[in-house]
């Protein structure tokens, strides 16, 4: 029953209902003027002062699930603009808005922090309520630091990746009841019909260069989804701490917004029965030992973005990993050319999806990165400086091949909003969606 996980037959992990726009009682009202506010509010530098003003809510008048959501997605955009939104990072949240925060993200089962829940799931309106949400241009974001079209942009692609993506929940529950039957033939028309999907998918994503420019995206977006994780080099050595009015709080550390924390792409995995392992693990962690290096490492992190997934969501992956069965039926079967076939092209779909995903990261993020010291440089020469050491970047790389890019990221020691070393992580889990193909056919 996928009710019961907040899953919606048609549109997935997006909530059944359209999220809210505002929270209608006017006792919410602080938090909603501050968020419509943001932009301005960050502009002229008050956003803390706003903040430090506002009165201490009760959660006590939140009633349906929706109301809860807008409120979480209200004081994620508040908490971050209020930590990332001046020159000096803030690592101290106070008590007015980080006392409701706690209390929300408990109900909701989600870590007080921006997440994929919050800037994507719930944070869309089509302009028009009767075309299908998965028509990009009749998106719009709720809510956004920047108030930029390429911030909504990037937010919006997701949402309609999760709706043109939802069909593939009872797509894939058929498959599992049918593998169960040793129905073979309903098996490898569900596939076929989930690999055409992927690739849709593929082709969506690929739509982020339209509206979103990796300028926009590095420079003024990106700094506002950090995390309190890793982020010693952006002024936050020891985490946040969210004032709970117990004069004893500690530090506290989350990973930023990522769509590593889509349930979408997690379900993939699980259906296929895709195995993602810790970043540098080898397929055979016997071979590490066998040959006396370094433990392997232990740390797995698409799995512990699970925690930053609602908690039905998490629920229901969880109860799919112990029902999930056709990667398995396709092993029994691989006498069966047009199941095996089939099989493949899901694995082939994911994977290119992932390559895709890679080509977006190395522009906006390794590319941009390059930028970001060119310019640090040229504005070091300008001021005179002779202390700060002239970054040597090669002019142009937009022509640079995936590999050279992954060997630039991890020698500049890049990292993702969620905290990965990101070109090797994200190499390793493409690599690992052909793992199981078959290649029978
Ligand atoms: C992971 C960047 C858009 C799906 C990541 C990571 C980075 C990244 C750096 C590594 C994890 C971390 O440390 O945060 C980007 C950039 C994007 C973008 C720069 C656009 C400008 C998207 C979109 C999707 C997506 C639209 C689709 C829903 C994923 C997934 C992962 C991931 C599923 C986990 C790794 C995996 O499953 O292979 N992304 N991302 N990303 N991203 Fe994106
Ligand atoms: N996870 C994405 C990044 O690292 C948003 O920039």
């Amino acid at each position: 029953n996928l009710d019961e996980y907040q899953i919606s037959p048609e549109h997935g992990f997006l909530p059944a209902e359209l999220p809210l726009s505002r929270l209608s009682d006017p006792y919410y009202q602080p938090w909603e003027v501050i968020s419509e506010n943001l932009q301005t509010l960050l502009s002229n530098k008050q956003i803390r002062v706003a903040v430090d003003a506002l009165p201490l809510l009760s959660t006590g008048r939140l009633r349906s699930e929706a109301e809860w959501r807008r409120a979480y997605m209200l004081l994620g955009f508040i908490s971050n603009s209020y930590i990332w939104g001046l020159e000096n990072a803030a690592d101290r949240v106070p008590k007015n808005i980080s006392i409701p925060f706690l209390q929300i993200s408990e109900h909701l089962e989600l870590p007080p922090v921006v997440t994929y829940a919050g800037l994507c799931l719930w944070n869309y309106r089509p302009m028009d309520a009767f075309t299908p949400v998965d028509v990009l241009e009749n998106l719009e974001s709720l809510i956004t630091f920047t108030g930029t079209v390429d911030e909504a942009w990037f937010y919006l692609v997701s949402v309609a990746i999760e709706a043109r993506g939802a069909p593939t929940i009872p797509l894939i529950i058929k498959a599992i009841a049918a593998a169960r039957e040793n129905d073979i033939v309903t098996v490898t028309e569900c596939l076929s019909a989930f690999a055409e999907r992927i690739a849709d998918l593929r082709d969506l994503l690929g739509r982020m260069y339209e509206h979103c420019t990796p300028q926009a995206f590095y420079f003024r977006i990106r700094p506002f989804l950090a995390g309190s994780k890793n982020m010693a080099g952006a002024g936050l050595p020891h985490g946040v701490i969210l004032e709970d009015g117990s004069g004893k709080e500690e530090y506290r550390q989350y990973s930023g917004g990522s769509n590593a924390q889509s349930s979408l792409i997690q379900f993939f995995d699980i259906a296929l029965g895709v195995e993602h392992r810790p970043t540098g693990m080898k397929k055979d962690p016997e071979s590490d030992k066998l040959q006396g290096t370094a433990p392997p490492p232990r740390h797995n992190f698409i799995e512990e973005m699970r925690s930053y997934m609602p908690g039905p969501h998490r629920r229901f992956l969880e109860h799919l990993i112990t029902v999930a069965n056709v990667r398995s039926y396709v092993e029994a079967n691989t006498n069966e050319n047009a199941l095996a076939h089939a099989y493949d092209e899901c694995l082939r779909a994911l994977s290119s999806f992932r390559d895709k995903h890679l080509q977006i990261v190395s522009r906006y993020i390794v590319i941009m990165s390059q930028e970001s010291r060119r310019r640090a440089a040229r504005a070091a020469a300008e001021a005179g400086s002779t202390t700060v050491p002239v970054v040597q970047v090669p002019e142009s790389n937009l022509g640079l091949a995936r590999d050279s890019a992954a060997v630039e990221a991890k020698k500049s020691g890049l990292t993702g909003t969620g905290g990965t070393q990101l070109m090797p992580f994200l190499k390793q889990s493409r690599d690992e969606t052909m793992e199981p193909a078959t290649g029978v056919w």
